[in-house]
């Protein structure tokens, strides 16, 4: 992403990343072995940098917001080691570099997904503690893990996933569709910007604003990926190309096709834009990123 703002926050976040993970002790160097590896492979960082840019545009010092931006990309890195497992996508190629099932095996790769979404919590959870004695802080922390919690449980991520494997080859509809995507991909953008914004102490505006915007562009974002896995370029990608027809998946380009589905997603963003216009350049990162996400390639 070109915004020096994203990349300021996705530096941060680079800095950060491994120095929230617990302590793990010796016996279990493997684990952490291989949960550093899926998270030093490299990666956009899209969703801890909508959580900090929506605590920093609601109020907040971003660097407050480190443990929570840090924990949605264990999430987002977990719901990834677990999407490429053989019983999944089976896939083999994530981030340019092998997928960490293929480097440390099936079992190790589904515990270092395990180890991640443990993490989250207990990243998130230790910070709440500091604040104890504060009330307010407790309030806004806690909210913020809330978003965290739903928007990659039963009834966001993991009810996409769920749905995205039971599609395989059968008739997909527009609805089901719909469902897919707003809850495998679009959920965790949501809940990003909602926990950033509460983090924040954001007005009942601005959440409202921001929510709209991260659903477009949460949406406009599984459309490009579906997208790039038909037209894309793996050595742009870092992912295996054709995937989805491979598995028969329920994807926008399969249903609608790829002009259709290039026509939506320059419609979502069109609207994310719409949503944010009111603030002007105060929200020149929440603007750019999704212009840059409607023309990525990666
Ligand atoms: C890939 O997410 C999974 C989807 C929801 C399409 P990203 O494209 O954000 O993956 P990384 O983190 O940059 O590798
Ligand atoms: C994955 O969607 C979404 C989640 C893990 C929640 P995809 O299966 O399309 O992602 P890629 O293409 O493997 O990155
Ligand atoms: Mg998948
Ligand atoms: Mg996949
Ligand atoms: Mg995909």
């Amino acid at each position: 992403m070109e915004n020096s703002e994203y990349k300021r926050l996705k530096a941060l976040i680079d800095e950060h990343l491994l120095t929230f993970l617990p302590e793990i002790d010796d016996k279990s160097g493997t684990l952490l072995e291989a949960m550093e590896y899926s998270l030093t492979a490299g990666g956009k960082r899209i969703r801890p940098v909508l959580l900090l840019g929506a605590s920093e545009f609601c109020g907040a010092d971003a660097k407050l917001a480190l443990p929570y931006a840090c924990a949605i990309e264990y999430i987002h890195t977990y719901s990834m080691i677990h999407d490429d497992l053989p019983a999944m996508d089976d896939d083999e190629l994530r981030r340019g570099k092998p997928t960490n099932h293929c480097v440390f095996g099936e079992g190790m790769a589904i515990l270092a997904g395990d180890g991640l979404l443990n993490s989250a919590f207990e990243t998130m959870m230790k910070d709440i503690l500091l604040y104890f004695d504060d009330p307010k802080e407790i309030r806004k922390r806690s909210r913020a893990l809330y978003e965290i919690a739903k928007g990659s449980g039963c009834r966001g991520m993991i009810a996409g996933q769920v749905a995205d494997i039971e599609s395989e080859g059968k008739t997909c509809t527009k609805e089901l569709l719909d469902y897919i995507h707003l809850n495998k991909t679009a959920t965790l953008f949501i809940a990003a910007i909602r926990a950033g914004a509460y983090l924040g102490g954001a007005d009942s505006r601005k959440l409202l604003d921001l929510s709209d915007y991260a659903e477009c562009i949460g949406l406009a974002f599984q459309i490009a990926d579906d997208l790039l896995d038909v037209c894309g370029d793996e050595a742009q990608t870092g992912k295996a190309g054709g995937k989805d027809c491979q598995h028969e998946k329920c994807t926008f380009p399969s249903i609608y096709g790829i002009e259709n589905a290039k026509a939506r997603l320059s419609e979502l963003t069109d609207k994310a834009l719409e949503i944010m216009a009111p603030y002007y350049d105060e929200a020149e990162l929440f603007t750019d990123l999704a212009k840059e996400l409607a023309v990525r390639t990666k």
